[in-house]
């Protein structure tokens, strides 16, 4: 493959491990098929021991994870919740669905996660809870996070969608708040097509969860014998994950280190590819942290501005590459002016919005991959212009 003419290379491409079908064979003549069978409790035990969460409760979606998070915090009509704007969709309708309010606050330049400076002053007598949101699986700031949340009594409650088997000084995205959410749908590194799992960090949380993740029935108990008779406790909804999937996410989590540490090293080839672009002020490389140990969920670049966005995804296009943009910005979308409210300008977030380009990355792709795409970028953006620095501005 030249990057004259190359092959199409797609933006995500799912990949199976080989065991799957194995797997989903042997939960079929298991004879066991909705939630909690022999696959699901693996899937957990093997989520609790790698994250330390007191429970890891396997849901069908992120969005379930985040639904249920919500309906443990008891969120209530008139609650307030900080969020970045800079987030997908769920992170927000999980906490209006409980007729509460989101309250956008503006993301960080250099990580463009939450922005932990602007948060303590958009705390108000209606705050409930924080939603670090920790994007393309680099740490938020948890641990200042969780100090402004410990200092008003408010839930931290981290949407670790796109943050399995990242760490932050060591320890697993997802267990540092009282609830955690972690996705496996098809886009994310190990997956089964849709999933997802609640890291419940506080023991004293993990009944009430399992309750409400089961309709908001004692089956849990049923299950377990500790009851024989089966009954309406809470609220709740239908959020558990089917074993179908469970055995799917099972080989893949078998092959999770292996899995990391395949993308890793595209995620390392496009950020050493791309270093002298960066170093002539054509774009602008993620920023990694000290401490941060993220999981090579997705390669992105920000670009001078809206223009030079467009004008690249098309050239990569017109090569057969596939790029796209990314999240729309939720406090001035009609849901979020409907629903939420801005605390403060949120530029930074409308910046970064329209100049950041994700770039194809998948296991299955290859180092001669990741030069093509680098090469189409590099001849997309060839002409010099002004620096775009480090602070995205
Ligand atoms: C930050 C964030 N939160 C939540 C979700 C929802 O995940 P799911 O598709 O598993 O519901 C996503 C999905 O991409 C996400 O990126």
């Amino acid at each position: 493959m030249t990057s004259e003419q190359p092959g199409r290379i797609p933006f995500n491409r799912p990949f199976a491990t080989g065991r799957e079908h194995r797997y989903i064979d042997e939960a079929i003549a298991a004879a066991h098929l909705s939630s909690d069978g022999q696959f699901s409790r693996r899937c957990s035990q093997w989520l609790e021991e790698r994250t330390g969460a007191a429970a890891a409760l396997m849901v069908h979606s992120a969005t379930a994870a985040l639904e249920l998070a919500m309906i443990v915090a008891d969120l209530k009509p008139g609650d307030e919740v900080i969020m970045p704007s800079y987030t997908f969709v769920s992170t927000a309708n999980a906490v209006v669905l409980r007729g509460a309010t989101p309250v956008f606050v503006d993301i960080r330049p250099d990580t463009l996660n939450l922005d932990e400076r602007l948060v303590e002053e958009a705390v108000g007598p209606a705050t409930r809870a924080i939603v670090p949101v920790h994007y393309a699986g680099v740490g938020a700031s948890v641990r200042e996070l969780e100090e402004i949340a410990g200092r008003w009594g408010l839930w931290m409650i981290e949407d670790a969608a796109q943050g399995v088997m990242a760490r932050l000084d060591g320890r697993a995205l997802g267990s540092f708040g009282a609830l955690g959410a972690l996705s496996f749908h098809e886009t994310k590194n190990v997956t089964c097509g849709e999933g997802g799992a609640l890291l419940v960090n506080d023991t004293a949380l993990v009944r009430v969860a399992e309750v409400a993740r089961d309709k908001g029935t004692n089956r849990m108990d049923l299950l377990s014998g500790v009851t024989a008779h089966y009954t309406w406790i809470q609220q709740g909804s239908s959020y558990g994950m089917s074993e179908l999937n469970a055995a799917f996410l099972w080989a893949q989590l078998e092959s999770a280190d292996d899995l990391t540490r395949r993308r890793m090293r595209l995620w390392d080839a496009y950020h050493e590819a791309l270093l002298d672009m960066e170093e002539h002020g054509l774009l602008r490389r993620p920023v990694i942290l000290e401490g941060v140990a993220h999981n090579a969920h997705m390669y992105y670049v920000l670009v001078e501005d809206r223009t030079t966005r467009d004008r690249l995804i098309d050239a990569l296009a017109r090569k057969g590459v596939q790029a796209v943009f990314h999240y729309v910005p939720l406090h001035d979308s009609p849901g979020g002016l409907r629903y939420g409210r801005s605390h403060g300008a949120l530029s930074v977030t409308t910046n970064v919005a329209g100049r950041l380009v994700r770039l194809p990355l998948w296991i299955g792709m290859d180092e001669t991959q990741v030069a093509t795409v680098a090469d189409a970028v590099r001849s997309a953006l060839s002409r010099p212009r002004s620096a775009v620095g480090p602070t995205g501005t």
